[in-house]
C-alpha cells in the first residue's frame, strides 16, 4: 500500500482552528456575530428568482462588481469580490506574503490572520492588547520599523470590540513604509469608521468588508477587497476565476438595491446594544466598551459554567477565555431587543 503523502511543513506546524460551528440551527446564536434577523426579504426574493440556467452556468460577476463599485464609491478596478472575507485574507496572504516573511499581529484578534499566515509559512510577530484592551501603538510602530511583510488590523477588533480612530490608523499606515496594512472592516456598519477612501492615496493599504454581519448573508459567503488599482490588479491576477457563486451574486444585488433593510436592522441594533450594556451593569457584570455588534464580558471564574448553562437554555455565546490567558472573558453578540432581553433574563437567573 502507498504511504500517505505528508502535508507541507507549514501545515504540520500550524495550530488547528475549529470553531464550534455545528448544531446551531434553531438556537439563539449570539456566538458568531451574525445577524439574527435572518436574510433580508429582497435577498430571499432574488434567491427564489435564481434561474436554472444561472445555477448551471459559471457565475458572471462583472455587472454586479460594477454596481458594487458604484455603491461603495470606488472605481471598479479598485474592487474585488471574494468568497467572504476569509477568501479575501487568504488571497492577500497568497499574493503578498512569502514563506518565512514576517506578519505583525496584535492579538487577540480575528483568528484567520494567523491561520492563513501560518499556512503560508510566514512567521508571526505577535503583540498583545493591554489589560484594558488598549492598542499597543508604540510597540506596533517599533514593529513596523523592522518592515514585516504585512499586518492585519480588524477595526473594530474581534473579540475585543475596540476601535482605532482615523488618526491612529493614519499613524500605522504611514509608519508601514514597506508593509502591507490590511484593515478589516467586517463591523464597519456598526462603527461607522472607515479608511476606505484612503485606498487612492496609500499603495500599502488593503480594506476588506463582508456581507456576513450587518447584511445577514454569512451562509452565502460574500466579501470585498478594496485597494489601490496596482495592488488590486496583482490580487486579481492571483484570484481563482469563479470565487463568488451565483446565489451570492444574486443576493448582493438584493442587498445593495435595498438599503432600507440594512438601516432597519441597524436601528434595532442601536436600541439593543445599550439595553445589553444596561442589563450587564444591573447584574454587576464587567464588560469592555465595544464599537461592534458584540460585547466582551468578564464572567471571571464562572465563565465556563455560565456559557454551558446558557447553552442548555438554547442560547449560544462564545467563551474566549483561551485568548486571554484563562481570564473568564465571554463574547456575546448583540441580537434583537427581544433576544437581548431573553439573554438578560437567563443571565440573571444563572448569576
Ligand atoms: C474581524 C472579522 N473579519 C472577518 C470575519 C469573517 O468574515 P466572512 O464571513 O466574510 O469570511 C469575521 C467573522 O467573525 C471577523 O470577526
Amino acid at each position: 500500500m502507498s504511504e500517505a503523502i505528508p502535508g507541507r511543513a507549514a501545515i504540520a506546524r500550524m495550530r488547528p482552528y475549529h470553531p464550534p460551528l455545528e448544531g446551531r440551527t434553531g438556537k439563539l446564536r449570539l456566538d458568531f456575530n451574525e445577524s439574527t434577523l435572518g436574510c433580508p426579504l429582497p435577498v430571499r426574493i432574488a434567491l427564489r428568482r435564481l434561474s436554472a440556467e444561472a445555477v448551471s452556468m459559471y457565475p458572471e460577476q462583472e455587472t454586479i462588481r460594477h454596481e458594487m463599485a458604484a455603491h461603495f464609491h470606488v472605481r471598479p478596478e479598485q474592487l474585488l469580490l471574494t468568497n467572504g472575507t476569509d477568501e479575501a485574507l487568504h488571497l492577500v496572504v497568497d499574493t503578498f506574503v512569502e514563506s518565512r516573511a514576517t506578519v505583525l499581529l496584535v492579538e487577540p484578534t480575528f483568528a484567520m490572520y494567523r491561520f492563513y499566515s501560518e499556512r503560508a509559512g510566514a512567521r508571526i510577530k505577535s503583540l498583545r492588547y493591554g489589560a484594558s484592551l488598549e492598542f499597543p501603538m508604540a510597540e506596533v510602530l517599533a514593529g513596523l520599523r523592522l518592515e514585516p511583510r504585512a499586518t492585519f488590523i480588524a477595526n473594530p477588533n474581534n473579540p475585543t470590540g475596540s476601535l482605532l480612530g482615523m488618526k491612529d490608523l493614519r499613524r500605522v499606515i504611514e509608519a508601514a513604509r514597506r508593509t502591507l496594512v490590511v484593515v478589516d472592516e467586517a463591523y464597519f456598519e456598526y462603527s461607522a469608521v472607515t479608511v476606505l477612501p484612503w485606498i487612492r492615496r496609500y499603495k500599502n493599504l488593503v480594506v476588506t468588508r463582508t456581507f456576513s454581519k450587518a447584511a445577514g448573508l454569512a451562509g452565502l459567503r460574500l466579501g470585498c477587497i478594496f485597494a489601490h488599482r496596482e495592488i488590486a490588479a496583482c490580487l486579481r491576477k492571483a484570484q481563482s476565476p469563479y470565487p463568488v457563486n451565483a446565489a451570492a451574486l444574486a443576493a448582493a444585488h438584493g442587498v445593495i438595491g435595498h438599503p432600507a433593510y440594512l438601516e432597519r436592522s441597524l436601528r434595532e441594533f442601536r436600541r439593543s446594544r445599550p439595553e445589553l450594556e444596561r442589563g450587564l451593569r444591573r447584574l454587576a457584570v464587567r464588560f469592555f466598551a465595544s464599537a461592534a455588534n458584540f460585547i466582551l464580558v468578564d464572567l471571571g471564574h464562572r465563565a465556563k459554567e455560565v456559557v454551558a448553562s446558557l447553552a442548555r437554555k438554547g442560547i449560544l455565546v462564545r467563551d474566549r477565555s483561551n485568548d486571554f490567558e484563562g481570564r473568564g472573558y465571554v463574547r456575546i453578540s448583540v441580537g434583537t431587543l427581544r433576544e437581548t432581553r431573553r439573554l438578560l433574563r437567563e443571565l440573571k437567573k444563572i448569576l
